[in-house]
């Protein structure tokens, strides 16, 4: 087999590529990709040189790139992870998500029509539902309720996808999964974010209460069940993929605290995310009972492995949070905290 990846030096495109040529059978791999501030080649150095594996740099909404691709590698299956995927960021300056994830995916559909692709793995998420009520939980056929410009970006994309299989017979598939975390994620996410800085003994910017939940997944699980929509699934079907796990951040947080022995006192509340969506929930019935995939890593078990990583890779992350980095860190937190000192000056002042 071989198959075209997009994003594959991201978090969890990198983590597919190992997984694939870890395997018995190691497909041929070509893995498009931008090197965005996202997109690490450090993340690839297991597989660099693998006879099986080439690297291409470039941009997918280069049509001309990509369709010169397709003509060379006749690849027989697209997995399309490429996205500008942090929410915070796409808050900041929506213009990247829209570019990449909305104009980005119709280039790869439009190629995956012209070379008559086998099949066309489009990764997508959970956010696409929205915030739910508990105990509610969205299966595939949820209506698409989506908050952010990155998850209005990632609906969007996702009903292109299913046009061009409706349309053109694009054997389209599309996978939607929950909140991913595991090694070789970029400290912008919370979990990578808080574990990095506690171990750094930074402090732990929570936003508003708290209390909002996400279903955790590992992205090594994540993998696997993309693996088995490729092998298994149904061209046109769409596939959610969760880890059966829902908590609220501060568990999440206090479960860090723990996990990497940082003080409660790190801990800062500082001013919610706009249009943040309160509770993400979905079902993950249908590619277990059509494929047999199941997520086989626990939430403790996946957070004590992820520690550990980010423990013993200090380089990494600081080679990471250098640079552009701080950048963002200062344009997404310092406003944030000021804000909220502002509210409590006001409110000190009113009480008093
Ligand atoms: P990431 O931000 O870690 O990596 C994105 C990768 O895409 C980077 O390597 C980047 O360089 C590349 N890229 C960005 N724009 C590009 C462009 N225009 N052309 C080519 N490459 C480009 O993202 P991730 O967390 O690995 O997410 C991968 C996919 O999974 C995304 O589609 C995302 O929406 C989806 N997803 C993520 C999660 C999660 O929790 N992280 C959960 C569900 C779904
Ligand atoms: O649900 C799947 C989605 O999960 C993916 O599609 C996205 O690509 C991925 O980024 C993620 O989106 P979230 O917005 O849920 O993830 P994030 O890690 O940014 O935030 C998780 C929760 O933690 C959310 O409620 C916001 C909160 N948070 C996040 C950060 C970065 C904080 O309280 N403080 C923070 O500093």
């Amino acid at each position: 087999m071989k198959l075209l990846v997009t994003g594959g030096a991201g978090f969890i495109g990198s983590a597919f590529i190992r997984l694939m040529q870890g395997s018995a059978e190691p497909p041929r791999i070509v893995n498009l990709d931008k090197l965005t501030y996202a997109g690490n080649l450090e993340n690839l150095e297991s597989v660099a040189h693998h006879p099986a594996y080439r690297f291409v740099q470039g941009d997918i909404c280069d049509a001309a790139l990509v369709d010169a691709l397709m003509a060379e590698e006749k690849p027989e299956a697209i997995v399309h992870f490429a996205a500008e995927s942090h929410v915070d960021r796409s808050i900041l300056s929506p213009s990247p998500a829209f570019e990449t994830n909305l104009r980005g995916t119709f280039t790869l559909l439009e190629a995956a029509r012209a070379h008559h692709i086998g099949r066309f793995i489009h990764i997508s998420t959970d956010e696409v539902y929205g915030s739910l009520e508990a105990p509610a939980e969205a299966a595939e056929d949820f209506p698409l309720n989506p908050s952010s410009p990155y998850s209005a970006s990632k609906a969007g994309s996702d009903l292109l996808a299913r046009s061009y299989f409706t349309t053109y017979r694009v054997p389209v598939l599309i996978t939607r999964a929950s909140n991913n975390y595991g090694p070789y994620q970029f400290p912008e996410k919370l979990l990578p974010l808080m574990i990095s800085n506690a171990l750094e003994g930074r402090s732990l910017p929570v936003y508003g209460d708290g209390l909002q939940v996400r279903d955790w997944l590992y992205v090594d699980d994540h993998c696997r069940a993309i693996r088995a929509v490729l092998e298994r699934g149904r061209e046109g079907e769409i596939y959610n993929i969760g880890g059966s796990r829902a908590l609220p951040n501060l568990e999440v947080v206090r479960k860090i605290l723990a996990a990497t022995g940082a003080p409660e006192s790190l801990v800062r509340y500082v001013e919610d995310r706009p249009g943040h969506d309160r509770r993400y929930a979905l079902s993950s019935a249908k590619i277990m009972c059509e494929t047999g995939w199941a997520a086989q890593v626990g939430f403790e078990d996946g957070l004590a492995r992820t520690v550990d990583w980010y423990r013993r890779n200090s380089a990494w992350v600081e080679r990471v949070k250098s640079g552009e980095y701080r950048n963002y860190y200062a344009r997404n937190y310092d406003q944030r905290e000021s804000e909220l000192r502002k509210t409590a000056g006001t409110r000190g002042r009113a009480k008093a």
